[in-house]
C-alpha cells in the first residue's frame, strides 16, 4: 500500500492503530478526531517515525460544520483519499429509554449516517479512478439484538455487504470490521467496568488492524478478527434468536 488514508477517531483505541499500520506501510494520513492537542501529538510522532505526511482534520462529528469540513476534505480530488476508515465512535452507558433522545440520535448518527456520507463523497472519487478501500468499523455486537449500538451495526454490516458487491467490479473494496471486546478507551469512556468481561474475550487492537488489513487486501466484505469471535459469531448468526438474545442481554 502507498496511498493516502483517512481515518476517523484517529487519537485512540482502533483509529490510532489503524494510523500506526497503515503508516508503517508508507500511506499517507488524514487524522480526523475533536481533540486537537492529541491529533498534532499523535501525527507528529507518526510523521518522524514513518517519514509519511500526516494532516490533522480536527471536526466533531456530532457537528454539521464539522462533518461539512470532512466531507470536503474528502471530495478534494487534487489530494485524493484512496482509503477511509470510518471508526470513530462510542456506547451509551443506558438502555435505549434511559438515555436522552438527542444523545441516542447523535450516536445513531455517529455510527451510522455519518459513515454514511462519509463513505458517499469518498466513493466519488475511489469510483472514477477505479479503486479505493472502505473500512466500515462495526461489532460482533451487530450479528445480536443489543440495543440501539447492535442495530446500527448491523446496518452498517449489511451495507458494506451490499456495498462491497455493488462496488468490487469497480475496484473499490468495502469491508465491515466486526471485533469483539478490544482493549481501547472505549469502555472506560462508557463508565463500564471491564473486569466483568471474562479475560479470554478481550483482543487487542494491534491484532485487530493487523488481521482487518489482511481481509482487507483480500476483498472481503465481512472481516472477524479472532477464531474465537469467528466461532462466535458463526453461533450468532445460526442460533435461535431467543437464545442469541437472551445470551447477548448479559453483556454490553
Ligand atoms: N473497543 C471495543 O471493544 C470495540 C468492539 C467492537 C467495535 N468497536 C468500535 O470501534 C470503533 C472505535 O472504538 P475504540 O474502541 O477504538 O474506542 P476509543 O478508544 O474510545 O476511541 C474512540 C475514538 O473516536 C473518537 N470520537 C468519539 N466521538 C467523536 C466525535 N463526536 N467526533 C469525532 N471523533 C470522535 C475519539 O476521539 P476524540 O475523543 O479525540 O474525538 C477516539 O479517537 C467504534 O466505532 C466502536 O464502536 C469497539
Amino acid at each position: 500500500m502507498d496511498d493516502r488514508a483517512m481515518i476517523t477517531g484517529a487519537t485512540a483505541g482502533l483509529g490510532a492503530e489503524f494510523a500506526e499500520q497503515l503508516a508503517a506501510l508508507g500511506n499517507s494520513l488524514i487524522l480526523v478526531a475533536r481533540d486537537a492537542a492529541r491529533l498534532e501529538e499523535k501525527a507528529a510522532g507518526l510523521r518522524s517515525r514513518f517519514g509519511v505526511s500526516v494532516e490533522v482534520l480536527v471536526a466533531d462529528l456530532h457537528d454539521d460544520d464539522g462533518v461539512r469540513r470532512v466531507l470536503d476534505r474528502l471530495r478534494d480530488s487534487g489530494e485524493p483519499v484512496s482509503i477511509l476508515v470510518n471508526n470513530a465512535g462510542y456506547g451509551l452507558p443506558k438502555s435505549f429509554e434511559a438515555n436522552p433522545l438527542g444523545d441516542e440520535l447523535n450516536h445513531a448518527a455517529i455510527h451510522l449516517t455519518v459513515p454514511l456520507a462519509l463513505s458517499h463523497a469518498a466513493l466519488e472519487g475511489m469510483l472514477a479512478r477505479g479503486s479505493g478501500r472502505i473500512v466500515n468499523v462495526a461489532s460482533v455486537a451487530g450479528f445480536t439484538p443489543r440495543g440501539t449500538y447492535g442495530a446500527l451495526k448491523a446496518a452498517m454490516i449489511n451495507f458494506s455487504t451490499w456495498a462491497n458487491f455493488a462496488y468490487r467490479r469497480r475496484g473499490v473494496t468495502v469491508m465491515a470490521l466486526c471485533p469483539g471486546f478490544v482493549h481501547t478507551e472505549f469502555h472506560q469512556r462508557m463508565g463500564m467496568d471491564k473486569g466483568a468481561v471474562p479475560r479470554w474475550m478481550w483482543l487487542n487492537a494491534a491484532e485487530v488492524v493487523r488481521d482487518a488489513l489482511k481481509d482487507l487486501s483480500a476483498g472481503k466484505a465481512v472481516s472477524i478478527p479472532s477464531l474465537r469471535y469467528k466461532v462466535l459469531a458463526f453461533i450468532a448468526r445460526n442460533a435461535p434468536s431467543s437464545l442469541v438474545a437472551s445470551l447477548a442481554a448479559r453483556g454490553r
